[in-house]
């Protein structure tokens, strides 16, 4: 991270802080969680694509510098200059940074990374027996991370009950998924308003993903929803439109992927909120990727963003929004900008590692998270005999 941009977030964690002090005076989360477990695509994989694509793909732009520049110093499998938001996670629980499955750490007890850069939220068998066929050959949608959970399982844990018990005192973080299965929909040519029809099923394999994890035992899961599609340079690229109202004259980006995106968040909130009356002695947390992303546009400087270069990719190759998709980042021709911490978008699709720190920071402490992580997590540092009050706020009652 760039020196200078430390006060700078030093000041935006005192303002959230601030904010937030009435639940911030017995210092929550550190120590009630053991162990993270997290399924999605390429914004949370940490290193499980390049280990799977090997073998198949002669490049993979995310085993290349500048990948890992900014904070690693090589690339490491993430899909940003530095670390994500799992990574900024993690720190706050004073847990390691969650290994990749498919890596080589083999010690799963403070958790595991399921996430695979281009995962899906629906079967490669949906998308196949729809004459879908724009979606890479992967084996690596939700469920089948699922299956790795379960293949990892009895190394964790012997016992349904010794399960439960273990889980209860995980995070888990179940996406974001789904900008994947449009990107790969509108990839063969659908509309979309087409792409628009597939939104429930999408949401429905979310839920029922995060239904899966509570019955194993799960009692926080945080669901992220998906950033504005019609900001992200790679999209603003590929479906330029000579028509200016097609774009939002306050952010530019392009408005009808970002409809499609808010319908999305909506559904998927729905059906969050039906989970928590369902299952009332969980907390499932919204992570809301839209608004920070947005607020990043709309008012660079605040973050200490550049304004002028605010759609503009870090690591590209030249272009209106400097992204090239055939000298994308991590690819010959393709280069970094001087000062990332000073950028919005990485590479086209993925965030830096300053934005990540931003919506970390706002899904651990508000107000980027419905209810914010650490509101959710219990105060007292022993679970085993919690208090009344955490009894009853947590309903740790129930179980
Ligand atoms: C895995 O790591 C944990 C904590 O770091 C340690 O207690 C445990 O012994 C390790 N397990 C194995 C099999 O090495
Ligand atoms: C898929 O394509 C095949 C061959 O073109 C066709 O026979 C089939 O009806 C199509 N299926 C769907 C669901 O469109
Ligand atoms: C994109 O990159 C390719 C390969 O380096 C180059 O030939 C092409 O001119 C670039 N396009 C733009 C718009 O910069």
């Amino acid at each position: 991270m760039e020196h200078h941009s430390v006060p700078r977030c030093i000041a935006f964690f005192l303002l959230t802080l601030l904010a937030s002090l009435h639940y911030t005076q017995a210092k929550p989360g550190r120590n009630s969680i053991h162990s993270i477990f997290s399924f999605g695509n390429s914004y949370a994989d940490t290193g499980n694509f390049v280990k799977l694509a090997a073998p198949v793909l002669p490049i993979i732009p995310f085993s290349n510098l500048p990948y890992g520049e900014t904070f690693f110093g090589r690339p490491t499998g993430r899909a940003s200059n530095g670390r994500i938001i799992l990574d900024f996670i993690a720190d706050e629980f004073g847990l390691p940074f969650v290994p990749p499955i498919l890596g080589g750490e083999h010690n799963f007890t403070h958790g595991a990374n399921f996430a695979v850069v281009g995962a899906t939220a629906l079967d490669l068998a949906y998308f196949y027996e729809r004459n879908i066929t724009s979606v890479p050959p992967f084996k690596s949608s939700l469920s089948v991370q699922l299956d790795w959970f379960q293949k990892l399982k009895p190394t964790l844990c012997s016992t349904p009950q010794g399960c439960r018990h273990y889980f209860r005192r995980s995070l888990f973080l179940m996406g974001e998924f789904g900008g994947n299965d449009y990107t790969f929909i509108l990839a063969a040519g659908k509309t979309l308003d087409q792409v628009a029809s597939y939104v429930p099923e999408v949401v429905q394999a979310i839920s029922a993903g995060v239904e899966k994890l509570i019955k194993e035992g799960g009692r926080y899961v945080v669901v992220p929803g998906q950033l504005p599609m019609g900001c992200l340079p790679i999209v603003l690229t590929l479906y330029a439109s000579p028509n200016k109202k097609h774009y939002d004259p306050r952010t530019g980006c392009l408005t009808k992927y970002n409809a499609l995106t808010r319908y999305h968040n909506r559904l998927l909130s729905k059906a969050i909120y039906r989970l928590r009356i369902k299952y009332p002695a969980t907390n499932i947390i919204y992570g809301d990727y839209y608004t920070p992303v947005m607020e990043f546009l709309r008012t660079p400087t605040r973050f200490g963003f550049s304004a002028s270069s605010r759609l503009r990719v870090c690591c590209g190759a030249g272009g209106p929004y400097n992204y090239n998709l055939t000298a994308a980042c991590g690819f010959p021709g393709a280069s970094a900008c001087a000062n990332p911490a000073t950028r919005i978008n990485w590479d086209g699709i993925h965030m830096t590692e300053t934005a990540y720190m931003y919506i970390a920071a706002g899904w651990l402490w508000g107000p980027y998270a419905q209810p914010p992580i650490l509101k959710a997590m219990p105060r007292s540092l022993d679970l085993k005999t919690p208090s009344i009050l955490e009894m009853n706020t947590f309903g740790y009652a129930s179980s």
